[in-house]
């Protein structure tokens, strides 16, 4: 008999009550300008019309600058409401142009492929093996055969908790552990940023493309 699974927690009570609490711009997570997503968006060459998702984006600025690139396709998926109504109230009438979608990434599926999955801070979060499992099997499920991940998550200096989390560490062998063969590393990038309080938190990007079967 194989072990019994860890039945999930469902995070959107802790998620809504962060966002709740706090101004978005106080948030520790919070980045006025996404500077290596983007960088690393970018890089990956995809067309400015290919679709693209923010997992866990909550109320982050990427999609704004991401509409301000000119991509066109974009679709932010978290699993709290409270984050996606504050970033679409920031956006005003332009939030129109983003699909907003409130779900689990460990079950979320959609017909869609995506072409850019991108994840800043939320991998992380995914501390028990059955979740990281889950979260593998949708990122299979949505991305374009052909398709490209951006992943930001916390150093190994970087912090240990995060919003009264316990987060997993990376640096590249680890993740490749992980995503492998399914997915090659292609760039890295160790960034530090810094809180709204000023303290340091350190982070590793990763931009990695899916291996043609
Ligand atoms: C640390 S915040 C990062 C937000 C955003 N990516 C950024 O960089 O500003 C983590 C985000 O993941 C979301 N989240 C946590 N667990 C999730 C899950 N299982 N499925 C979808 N979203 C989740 C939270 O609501 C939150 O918005």
């Amino acid at each position: 008999m194989g072990k019994p699974e860890i039945p999930e927690r469902d995070p959107r009570s802790h998620w809504d009550a962060i966002y709740s609490n706090a101004e978005p711009s106080r948030l520790s997570w919070h980045q006025q300008f996404p500077i290596e997503s983007l960088d690393l968006i970018e890089a990956s060459c995809v067309d400015a019309g290919a679709p693209i998702i923010d997992v866990g984006g909550g109320a982050s600025s990427l999609a704004d600058c991401l509409l301000h690139r000119g991509y066109g396709n974009i679709t932010v998926l978290d699993c709290s409401e409270v984050a996606l109504d504050q970033a679409r109230q920031r956006l005003g009438s332009m939030a129109e142009e983003i699909r907003w979608l409130t779900g689990d990434v460990r079950n979320f599926r959609t017909g869609e492929k995506f072409m850019l999955w991108h994840d800043r801070a939320l991998f992380h979060f995914m501390v028990d093996a059955s979740d990281r499992r889950k979260y593998l099997e949708t990122l299979d499920a949505c991305l374009d055969a052909e398709g490209h991940v951006v992943l930001g998550a916390f150093a190994l200096c970087g912090p240990g908790t995060c919003s009264g989390l316990e987060v997993m560490r990376y640096d590249e062998s680890l993740i490749s552990e992980l995503f492998a063969p399914r997915f090659r590393i292609v760039s890295t990038m160790f960034s530090r940023h810094e809180t709204p309080s000023g303290q340091p938190q350190d982070f590793m990007f990763f931009y990695m493309q899916r291996v043609k079967e």
